[in-house]
C-alpha cells in the first residue's frame, strides 16, 4: 500500500535477482511504507526528487504521491544501498576467544579453549556483557539476522535473545545441549537438558511482546540447539527433536567438520551408516536444519541433505583457521543441498559476512583448481553466488526468504547504507567504472567503517 509511505531511498540499489545474478539499479528509488516494508523498488529515476515535487509510481492503484510527510534519503556519492546480511552460524559467547587459539584443531580447541569460556556464562553479569559485544559487533559489520548458538546456561541465551532484540538486531537464538563427553563442569544431566530446552523455548516465546524490545524487529526466535553428535546422547537428541516438531521451530547443530571429530561419531553410532544418518535416526534433519561445515559429507550424505531439505552452513573462514578442510560448495548445490553462510566465531576469528564472502570465495578457487581436469572443470563459486548465500540464502534457510534478504516489494526493509569512500577507510575507488567495480571493491575490501547506517523493517538501528 503506497498511503503509508514513510521513506524514500535514492541512488544505486544492489541485490540479488536469483542466486546467480545481481540486480543493480542506479538512480533508483526505493519506497519503504511505515510499517517497515518495501513499498516498491524503481530504477532509473533521473529526475530531481525533493519535498516539493511528486512521484509518479507504476502502481496502478496510485496516483501522483505528494512527498511532504516523506523523509528522502540520499545516498553518500558512489554510495549503494544493500540488503542486511545474514550470518547462520556463530557463537555469541565465543566472540572473547576470536583471535586466540589456532594451534589446536577442532576436538583439542573445544576442550582447551571453547568449553571453559562458555562456562563462564553461568555468570549472569559476564554474559550480558559479553552478548552486548558479540551483538553490537556482528550489528556494525551489517549482520541484520543472525543465528546464534549460546551456551547450555538457559538464563544466558534468554539473555542473548533479548540483547539481540534491544539492539534491533532479527535474532535467532540456542541455548545449547551437551549430555556427555563434556567437561564435568559445563555438562548438563539428560533430563535436565530437556526440561531447561522446553523452558527455554516457553519462555523465548512468552518473552515475545515484552518491554524493552527494538521496536523495528519481530520477536527473537528460539533455536532447537544440539552441540554436535558427540557431546548429545540419543535419548537427548530424541527428545530434542520432539520440541522442534512440537513448535516447529528452527535446528542448529554442527556435522562433519574434522576428520577426528567424524570417526568418533562412528565409534559412537556404529549401526548408521553416516554422521548424518545419526541426525536422520533422531528426527533432527528437517527443512528448518541448519548444520554447519558439512566439509566431509559423503555422496548418500549429499543425497540425504538434499531429500530433508536441509542446509549446510559453510563456515569457510573457521575451516580454514581450525585446519579443518575446504568444503566442496559446487558439489553440494549440484547435489541440490541448499547452502548459507556464517562466519562461526570463534572457529572463524572474524564476526563480519565479509570476510566469510571473501573466504567462501578463496577456498572455492582452490578446491576448483584441485578438482578441475581437463575433460572435467569445477567451476569455483562467483561473487554474485557469495552474496546471495550472505543474504536471500540464509533468509532461505530460516524460513523467512520474501520477508528479508533482498528488496522485493513487499519484503521487511533490511537494509544497509553502503559509504566507500569514508576517508582512510579500506577502500579506494580509482579504476572503478561503474557501480559493480565499487561493489565488488566493497567485497573485498570493506568493513564495519563502510557502513553508513544499519535498517531493519524500515527502523534505523545504526
Ligand atoms: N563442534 C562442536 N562445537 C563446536 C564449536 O563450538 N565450534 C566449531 N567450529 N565446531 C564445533
Ligand atoms: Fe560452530
Amino acid at each position: 500500500m503506497v498511503a503509508g509511505l514513510a521513506r524514500l531511498f535514492r541512488g544505486t540499489v544492489i541485490d540479488s535477482a536469483s542466486r546467480t545474478e545481481l540486480r543493480v539499479l542506479t538512480d533508483a528509488v526505493i519506497g519503504v511504507s511505515g510499517d517497515g516494508k518495501v513499498s516498491f523498488v524503481e530504477g532509473g529515476h533521473t529526475e530531481p526528487l525533493s519535498t516539493e515535487s511528486s512521484l509518479q509510481l507504476r502502481d496502478p492503484e496510485s496516483t501522483a504521491l505528494p512527498l511532504s510527510d516523506v523523509e528522502i534519503v540520499s545516498l553518500p556519492p558512489r554510495g549503494f544501498l544493500v540488503p542486511g546480511l545474514i550470518d547462520t552460524h556463530t557463537h555469541a559467547p565465543q566472540i572473547v576467544n576470536a583471535g586466540k587459539g589456532y594451534d589446536l584443531q577442532l576436538l583439542d580447541w573445544l576442550e582447551k579453549y571453547t568449553f571453559p569460556c562458555e562456562e563462564r556464562f553461568s555468570d549472569a553479569e559476564y554474559a550480558k556483557a559479553v552478548c552486548t559485544t558479540a551483538v553490537r559487533r556482528t550489528l556494525q559489520n551489517g549482520t541484520t539476522t543472525c543465528v546464534y548458538f549460546g551456551t547450555i546456561h538457559t538464563e544466558a541465551a534468554l539473555t542473548l535473545g533479548r540483547t539481540a532484540a534491544a539492539h534491533g538486531q532479527r535474532a535467532f537464538v540456542g541455548k545449547v545441549n551437551m549430555d556427555r563427553n563434556s567437561p564435568g563442569n559445563y555438562c548438563e544431566e539428560t533430563a535436565e537438558s530437556i526440561r531447561e530446552t522446553e523452558r527455554f523455548v516457553k519462555l523465548m516465546l512468552d518473552d515475545a511482546d515484552s518491554a524493552g524490545r527494538h521496536p523495528a524487529v519481530p520477536a527473537p526466535v528460539p533455536v532447537i540447539t544440539p552441540r554436535f553428535v558427540p557431546t548429545c546422547s540419543s535419548e537427548l537428541m530424541r527428545s530434542l527433536a520432539e520440541i522442534a516438531a512440537l513448535h516447529q521451530l528452527p535446528i542448529q547443530t554442527h556435522v562433519s567438520e574434522n576428520r577426528g571429530e567424524i570417526d568418533w561419531v562412528h565409534s559412537l553410532h556404529p549401526d548408521e551408516s553416516s554422521y548424518t544418518g545419526v541426525y536422520d535416526a533422531h528426527g533432527l534433519l528437517t527443512s528448518r536444519t541448519l548444520l554447519a561445515h558439512g566439509v566431509y559429507l559423503t555422496a548418500p550424505e549429499r543425497t540425504l541433505l538434499a531429500e530433508r531439505g536441509s542446509t549446510v552452513s559453510h563456515c569457510p573462514t573457521s575451516n580454514a583457521m581450525l585446519r579443518s578442510g575446504m568444503l566442496n560448495v559446487r558439489r553440494l548445490l549440484d547435489y541440490g543441498v541448499h547452502v548459507s553462510l556464517g562466519t562461526d566465531v570463534s572457529g572463524g576469528a572474524s564476526p563480519s559476512m565479509l570476510v566469510a564472502i571473501r573466504d567462501a570465495l578463496k577456498i572455492s578457487n582452490m578446491v576448483s583448481i584441485a578438482a578441475s581436469t581437463d575433460d572435467k572443470p569445477s567451476p569455483p563459486l562467483t561473487f554474485a553466488e557469495t552474496f546471495w548465500m550472505a543474504t536471500v540464502g540464509g533468509a532461505y534457510s530460516l524460513g523467512v526468504a520474501g520477508l528479508t534478504g533482498n528488496f522485493a516489494a513487499g519484503s521487511d526493509f533490511d537494509a544497509l547504507i553502503i559509504d566507500p569512500q569514508v576517508e582512510a577507510g579500506p577502500i579506494d575507488l580509482f579504476e572503478t567504472d561503474d557501480e559493480l567495480d565499487a561493489f565488488q571493491k566493497w567485497l573485498q575490501l570493506g568493513d564495519d567503517r563502510n557502513v553508513a547506517a544499519v535498517y531493519v523493517r524500515g527502523h534505523k538501528v545504526l
